[in-house]
């Protein structure tokens, strides 16, 4: 069985957010004070995401990432991994951290057989980072990133925001960073998704330009053709052969006619789209008694509504209600 939509798309990925909290506040995702989060009894258990996860495994889902707000302050997240590795049909689990604690759960996480991670880190810089993130963890997060390359992960890549104004002296050393480091950078468009609503078409540092500053401090890059036309990022290599880097460019390429991605909060609530404006609530039916077809076909009729994308670049666009940090990026 297989969750294709209504214009031909195949999802097969599912992005499980475990948490909406976090420990740091970057101003392009959460507000600086007076966070309202979700009471403990809305968020979903594990045995509640682990049966979640077996009803989509039989209608197709094979990837799974699992994302907050910061999922590690989920306690005993090391348990739901093993717990969903050990699902048959599942390929693949990844996870997006924003690394403060990783230093500590690198290694419960890579035991629980966790082998993909994305660490966020939009610069190298300690005194940007505090700016950005309302708080001072720069070396925690790098301290992180190093357990999990000597632990054994792969790939570890880094997730850097791109805010146009802010972060064009960072673009350079993240790329050298990571090519020292054989970690790839994939630089995140800034997008409509921040709760105090300062997204503005130009405060977006631009892929194009990205790369021209790339080749400028760097050297030249070609694009890897097709890298996996599925996968929301375009990726290019340094002609020199040394690594590679991401784009992820909602805004400037966007990449809805592949998308292969469904999305449930922590809360319960089934999302077609990063953007979605309604959303499907399937905890109730997680709750109430109801049978696994019940679930099933809630999440058959959330794919089977899903639109062809957003429209960040029409008069149109609308931001959801919900900020990124309880979607989960
Ligand atoms: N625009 C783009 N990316 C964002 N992220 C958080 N907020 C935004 C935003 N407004 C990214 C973080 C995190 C991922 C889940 O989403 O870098 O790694
Ligand atoms: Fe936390 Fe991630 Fe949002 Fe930053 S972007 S505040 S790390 S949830």
């Amino acid at each position: 069985m297989s969750l294709t939509d209504s214009f031909g798309r195949l999802h097969d990925n599912l992005r499980i957010s475990v948490t909406d909290r976090c420990n740091i506040r970057c101003f392009y995702c959460m507000p600086e004070h007076d966070v309202e989060f979700v009471p403990r009894a809305e968020i979903l258990s594990f045995e509640e995401i682990e049966r979640f996860v077996r009803i989509a495994v039989r209608l197709g889902v094979r990837k799974l990432r699992l994302t907050g707000g910061e999922p590690l302050l989920r306690r005993d997240l090391d348990v739901l991994i093993s717990k969903l590795s050990a699902i048959e049909g599942i390929e693949d689990i990844a996870l997006t951290t924003n690394g403060v604690t990783l230093a500590e759960l690198a290694k419960p996480l890579y035991d629980a057989g966790l082998r993909r991670i994305n660490i966020h880190l939009d610069t190298l810089d300690r005194g940007r980072f505090r700016q950005i993130t309302r708080r001072d963890d720069f070396d925690k997060v790098i301290a992180g990133i190093e357990a999990c390359l000597n632990l054994g992960y792969e790939p570890v890549k880094i997730n850097a925001v791109a805010v146009k104004g802010l972060v064009e002296p960072d673009i350079v050393p993240l790329a050298r960073y990571g090519r020292e480091r054989g970690v790839e950078i994939r630089y995140i468009e800034f997008m409509p998704l921040d709760a105090q609503n300062l997204w503005d078409r130009g405060r977006v540092l631009l892929q194009a330009d990205m790369v021209r500053m790339l080749e400028d401090g760097i050297g030249p890059l070609e694009e890897i053709p097709d890298a996996d036309p599925r996968a929301p990022a375009s990726e290019y290599r340094f002609t020199d052969g040394v690594g590679r880097v991401g784009f992820i460019s909602s805004v400037s390429r966007p990449f809805c006619l592949n998308c292969n991605r469904i999305r449930l909060t922590a809360d319960g609530k089934l999302r077609y789209c990063l953007f979605a404006l309604e959303e499907t609530d399937v905890k109730t039916a997680l709750r109430d008694g109801s049978g696994d077809e019940a679930v099933e076909e809630l999440i058959r009729s959330s794919v089977e509504a899903k639109w062809l994308g957003h429209e960040i670049n029409s008069a149109k666009f609308v931001a959801p209600p919900r900020p990124m940090y309880s979607i989960g990026g």
